[in-house]
């Protein structure tokens, strides 16, 4: 028999599944073709997305590991799937903002595009029943997801993120606009970078033109073959030297 290392689901959620693996310790991500936006009001399933952004995350991740960021990345399994380390993950999204745009660009009425001179840093609560609501470190506590302790590691962990992957994806000419991340905690309680980091979950603006090249382009009703080519067009960037 096929030595099968893919055991039972675990979880679901919009678009990855996790399974279970023979090691307690590790779990296997696998990257569906579903998008939504708008909290799964709007959902399509774009042909490949998941293969795409399996590659997309295990190359930044990998590029991550290198700079000594601690993730749960362990390896590329095959073209949707990456075997990783299993964390209790934290139920907060945190977000990280170079250039005004979005959700922030309505809140506070800037126009999109203004340069913030200073990374700003923002809390969402995963809560699906809520929409996902903005919220302060203190809220984040109160919650019980998380303490000031940890708080203070992510936002270093946050702060260097973002000036390698700036640095990183300038030389690619492509602005770093924003982008969600997510953690866990291993069984030693450290915290690993998680979950992915991929054209769903970073604003990314070719540098010369300023075109999208990320999900706003499926926000904003593009067609299936703009998105898809888009993404090819990011991963093909990652790798071009
Ligand atoms: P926002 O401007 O809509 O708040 O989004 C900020 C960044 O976070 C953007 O890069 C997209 C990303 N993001 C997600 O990855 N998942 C989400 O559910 C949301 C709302 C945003
Ligand atoms: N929170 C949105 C959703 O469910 C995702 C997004 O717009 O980025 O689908």
């Amino acid at each position: 028999m096929k030595n099968k290392i893919k055991n039972n689901l675990l979880g679901e959620g919009k678009t990855k599944k996790i399974y279970t693996t023979k090691n307690p310790h590790e779990i296997i991500l696998h990257y569906k073709d579903s998008l939504t936006a708008g909290d799964g009001l709007k959902k399509e399933f774009l042909k490949d997305k998941g293969i795409l952004n399996n590659e997309i995350t295990t190359f930044i991740f990998k590029y991550l590991n290198s700079c000594g960021i601690k993730t749960h990345f362990i390896r590329r399994i095959n073209n949707r799937e990456q075997l990783c380390i299993k964390v209790d993950m934290i139920p907060l999204e945190f977000v990280v903002r170079n250039i005004i745009t979005g959700s922030l660009s309505k809140r506070l009425g800037i126009k999109e595009g203004t340069l913030s001179k200073n990374p700003i840093f923002e809390i969402f609560y995963k809560n699906d029943a809520l929409n996902d609501p903005l919220v302060n470190d203190h809220h984040a506590v109160f919650l019980g997801v998380v303490s000031y302790e940890e708080l203070n590691i992510i936002n270093k962990i946050t702060f260097n993120i973002n000036n390698i992957l700036k640095k990183y994806f300038l030389e690619k000419n492509i602005l770093l606009v924003d982008f969600k991340i997510e953690f866990g905690k291993d069984e030693k309680n450290e915290i690993l970078l998680s979950d992915e980091i991929s054209p769903d979950t970073c604003r990314f603006w070719d540098k010369k033109t300023m075109k999208k090249l990320d999900k706003d382009l499926f926000r904003k009703g593009k067609s299936e073959k703009i998105v898809i080519d888009t993404y090819m067009e990011v991963l093909k960037r990652l790798n071009i030297d």
